[in-house]
């Protein structure tokens, strides 16, 4: 689908890692272009007409994500460097002070190490407890399972839209209604499903959510943090510096901007935001509707071929997202990893920054396929043909 948008699909790569990173189209590659090369200034600092290009351009992907994931309004928008700081800013500006010793955080065992490790930090630095949600047999989580970890002291659920190795998509609405009922507070870590299913924010009503602009056709180096107004109102900045002060005096005396631009500090990666709000457009042309059936019916496509080999074992054969994790029996997942790449074939090997799910699938390092848009069927029985000759795949790598 709209292969012919993307300058990296004609270096004829086969390229199933869109789950680290996705390629970019050229017109997102343009706009970047464009304000290094028409109207490179500083954002929100200059009265002259570059500066207030940049500006209102910068401003402009604040709209646009709003509207793609149907925020109230754009101070609910921040700006970050990526999901990871996005996950961060969350935990540390807002949950470092509203939490105490003995308040529950649950989380699965199939999360990031993102949305794991700033709770590990919290824990250690004010006595937090984090939790872990018990998974089902596909290794995805139920609301029954979600319900029976709840005790009076869970304060956070904070949990991936769908996960970047099981590929499982979490039923975030219901989930968000029962964490409600009992007073908790929901993180939705969207980097693996921004771009892969609708987010309509007052829909789900996750109280935040986070994303990465790398991980939906836009640059590295940006990030989203969305968050209910009355709720980012009382976070802390995690940076200080120009950009989200009004005032401040010899004696220590400071204020704030408002929100947004309170809590993002120094100059930003403008050139990238730009980038990303192009992305974005690029998705709405297409639809994201229309994404999500194309992915659909490949990831289908894939699984029904892959399960036709019996020398692959395959570790989420029922999750619905666009991702596969497999092993060939008895072949080290990082040197299957090697023997594609041999064919001009890219796949992710190893833990995936999740390094907890080896309690819940038994194996520490898988393959993972990771499918976008621009995919195709074609290169999926390459992969296929590929993966059909690598009884001599020991000879081929050495
Ligand atoms: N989080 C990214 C992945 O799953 C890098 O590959």
């Amino acid at each position: 689908m709209h292969r012919e948008d993307f300058p990296m699909i004609k270096n004829n790569i086969v390229y199933f890692d869109s789950g680290a990173t996705t390629f970019k189209p050229q017109v997102v590659i343009d706009s970047i272009t464009d304000y290094y090369q028409n109207y490179c200034a500083n954002a929100h600092r200059g009265d002259y007409h570059i500066s207030q290009i940049a500006s209102s351009k910068f401003e402009e992907t604040r709209e646009i994500i709003k509207n793609f994931i149907n925020s109230k309004n754009t101070s609910e928008i921040v700006f970050t460097s990526g999901n990871t700081e996005s996950i961060n800013l969350v935990v540390f500006g807002y949950f470092r002070h509203q939490l105490k010793s003995g308040d529950e955080v649950l989380i699965t065992k199939s999360e990031h190490a993102s949305n794991v490790l700033p709770w590990f930090v919290l824990e250690k630095e004010i006595g937090i407890k984090v939790k872990y949600i018990k998974l089902d047999e596909n290794k995805e989580l139920t609301i029954d399972n979600l319900e029976e970890s709840i005790t009076p002291n869970t304060k956070v659920i904070s949990i991936a839209h769908i996960t970047n190795v099981v590929g499982d998509i979490r039923d975030i609405k219901s989930i968000c209604a029962l964490a409600h009922k009992h007073n908790i507070l929901v993180l939705v870590d969207g980097a693996q499903a921004i771009a892969h299913t609708k987010v309509d924010v007052q829909m789900l009503d996750a109280d935040f959510y986070t994303f990465s602009s790398h991980k939906i056709y836009g640059p590295t180096g940006v990030g989203i943090l969305y968050g209910k107004y009355e709720l980012l109102n009382k976070m802390f900045p995690i940076n200080y510096g120009g950009g989200m002060n009004t005032l401040f005096e010899h004696d220590g005396y400071y204020e704030l901007k408002s929100l947004p631009h309170r809590l993002e500090a120094g100059t930003p990666n403008i050139a990238g935001v730009i980038g990303l709000g192009s992305a974005i457009e690029y998705v709405n042309n297409i639809g994201i509707d229309n994404i999500i059936k194309y992915e659909e019916e490949l990831k289908k496509y894939l699984l029904e071929k892959l399960k036709e080999l019996d020398f692959i074992t395959i570790y989420n054969a029922n999750s619905k997202g666009p991702v596969v994790a497999f092993n060939i029996k008895g072949v080290f997942s990082q040197d299957t990893s090697v023997y594609l790449d041999k064919y001009n074939i890219c796949i992710r090997a190893g833990n995936h920054c999740t390094k907890m799910l080896k309690d819940e699938i038994n194996i520490k390092n898988t393959c993972r396929i990771s499918l976008a848009l621009y995919n195709n069927k074609e290169e999926i029985d390459l992969l296929i043909n590929v993966l059909k000759n690598s009884e001599n795949i020991w000879k081929e790598i050495l």
